[in-house]
């Protein structure tokens, strides 16, 4: 459990935030060994590259399925022998080709507190509704659209005249504390998931 790879299809700031809790011990004893994308030119693949971490950058659209897609991503985990997945903006669904292996083993960050504002533009979402406090969700996947049981949560109160800008700023914040602490407490065996219910003990 102390083997991580991330996945991410984006900017990576949560990957750098989590990459900077390892190097200040603060990882549980986790050691991120790979990075995963499926879009080789994100600037997070880059960011893997000048940090020195290994990559798999594969583009679904060359599989014929997503299977196919993910059935080299297992290959490579199992060969470096990767205990723990942490999603972090991996943008795709899962299929159980992967959540079969890596049931009870990957994880995502999810800038709402669900189950409200799941799937795409969650910040945006709240805005459009309306809501005065949302915030940021870590939970254990599953194979729905952000559904699997939830392991942290924390608020974030939506102010007056709020962008998606200003409060993505404020929610990023949030997470970059959240989610090594959560990706810690799972290396150090210290999550246990019963059904729908998690409980993180504490140091
Ligand atoms: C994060 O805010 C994360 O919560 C969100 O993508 C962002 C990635 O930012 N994830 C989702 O919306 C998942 N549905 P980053 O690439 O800078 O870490």
């Amino acid at each position: 459990q102390s083997r991580i790879a991330v996945f991410a299809s984006g900017q990576g700031s949560n990957f750098a935030a989590l990459m900077d809790a390892q190097k200040e011990g603060n990882l549980g004893g986790g050691r991120i060994e790979l990075l995963v994308s499926d879009k080789p030119e994100a600037p997070v693949a880059q960011r893997a590259k000048d940090a020195g971490i290994p990559t798999l950058l594969l583009r679904p659209k060359d599989f014929a399925s997503r299977e196919l897609y993910e059935a080299e991503i297992v290959a490579e985990l199992q060969r470096l022998k990767i205990g723990l997945i942490v999603l972090a903006g991996y943008m795709r669904l899962i299929t159980p080709v992967l959540l079969t292996p890596y049931s009870g083993r990957i994880i995502n960050i999810h800038p709402s507190l669900l189950p409200a504002f799941a799937g795409k533009d969650a910040i945006g979402q709240a805005l459009d509704y309306g809501v005065k406090l949302t915030g940021v969700t870590v939970h254990f996947v599953d194979g729905g659209m952000d559904t699997g049981p939830v392991i942290a949560q924390r608020c974030i109160a939506v102010e007056d005249n709020d962008t998606v800008d200003l409060l993505s700023k404020r929610i990023h914040k949030v997470e970059y504390e959240l989610y090594p602490e959560v990706v810690g407490a799972f290396a150090a065996g210290r999550i246990s998931l019963d059904g729908r219910k998690t409980i993180v003990r504490e140091k």
